[in-house]
């Protein structure tokens, strides 16, 4: 079934539909294009963050921009990419955030990399949670192209087909109560935090399977699909709050975790629980497998 008549099926309001059934979907085909016709070459500017851009950041940036601005669905924009919110549409019905390109330091090595959107409902996300969330989303660009979508009426995955739409290959996603998968994110913070370290050498020691490829999407899509796992970015002196991004990673994979059974933690709250204070806010995240996000909660000093 396409994705766009399997929305509209499950009873997903006309606007949404259109927006992860046609619009979101058509940035992701113009995105897993460049990426084949590109390599990591640098764009010689850098994000908010200070990380060095490539020019696929930020050509996957204007794409998903160009098609949202287009949409007339969009009341307001923000991407990882852009230091501000864009203001779109004054009557636009969604916020829509994003992370063009997950993943950009392994373009170069020809790793999977990844989209990430989320959609609010209305306008500024600033002072929402993670709960205000009306769908989200996010895209693999490996041996296949793939989007993995919730309308929090569950979360299901599709392939893009030659025709350029995407059709359904998996319905309601499970994710476990207990992983037999570990991808330890941030192992630096290890070296200095014994409660981390503990935590990963009990997972080595109850003979847990390593499955980290260094790219959020990629390694929460391997959790999705194989249906049980626990992926960890905690912070560290360095980086208190660890590296990833609340608004533009966590909350829309927090989402879909939460729609797929799984759970979501930054070490003490549930992540979709959080206020938004900044659009560029970083927070810890420990998601997957419900009951080792428990153990995590627990056993973290
Ligand atoms: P981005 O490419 O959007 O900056 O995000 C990359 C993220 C994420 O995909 C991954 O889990 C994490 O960075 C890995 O970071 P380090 O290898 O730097 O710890
Ligand atoms: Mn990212
Ligand atoms: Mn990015």
């Amino acid at each position: 079934m396409k994705l766009l008549e399997f929305l509209q099926k499950s009873g997903c309001e006309a606007n949404l539909a259109r927006l992860m059934g046609e619009i979101i979907p058509r940035t992701v085909v113009k995105i897993s294009d460049a990426i084949g016709k590109q390599g990591g070459e640098l764009a010689g500017s850098e994000n908010v963050y200070g990380e060095k851009q490539l020019a696929l950041d930020v050509q996957a940036n204007e794409i998903v921009v160009d098609e949202l601005k287009k949409s007339g669905l969009v009341e307001r924009l923000a991407s990882e990419e852009l230091e501000e919110a864009v203001a779109v549409k004054s009557s636009g019905q969604f916020t829509v955030v994003f992370d063009p390109l997950d993943g950009s330091s392994l373009v170069d090595v020809n790793f999977a990399v990844g989209s990430i959107f989320g959609v609010y409902p209305g306008g500024n996300p600033i002072g929402k949670t993670g709960d205000d969330q009306v769908a989200a989303a996010f895209a693999v660009y490996g041996p296949h192209t793939t989007l993995v979508i919730t309308t929090k009426k569950g979360t299901h995955e599709f392939r893009l087909a030659d025709n350029e739409e995407f059709y359904l290959t998996r319905e309601n996603l499970r994710v476990a109560e207990d992983s037999k998968h570990f991808a330890p994110g941030n192992l630096r913070a290890a070296a200095e935090r014994e409660d981390y370290l503990k935590l990963v050498n009990e997972w080595i020691k109850n003979g847990l399977t390593l499955r980290y490829s260094g790219g959020m999407v990629p390694d929460l899509n391997h959790i999705f699909l194989k249906g049980n796992g626990i992926f960890t970015y905690p912070g560290y002196s360095k980086a208190p709050d660890g590296k990833l991004r609340l608004l533009f990673e966590c909350n829309p994979m927090a989402l879909l975790m939460e729609q797929a059974g799984g759970a979501s933690s930054d070490g003490k709250t549930r992540i979709l629980a959080k206020k938004i204070t900044e659009l560029h806010q970083r927070t810890p995240i420990y998601i997957g497998s419900k009951k080792t996000v428990e153990q995590i909660e627990n056993y973290l000093s």
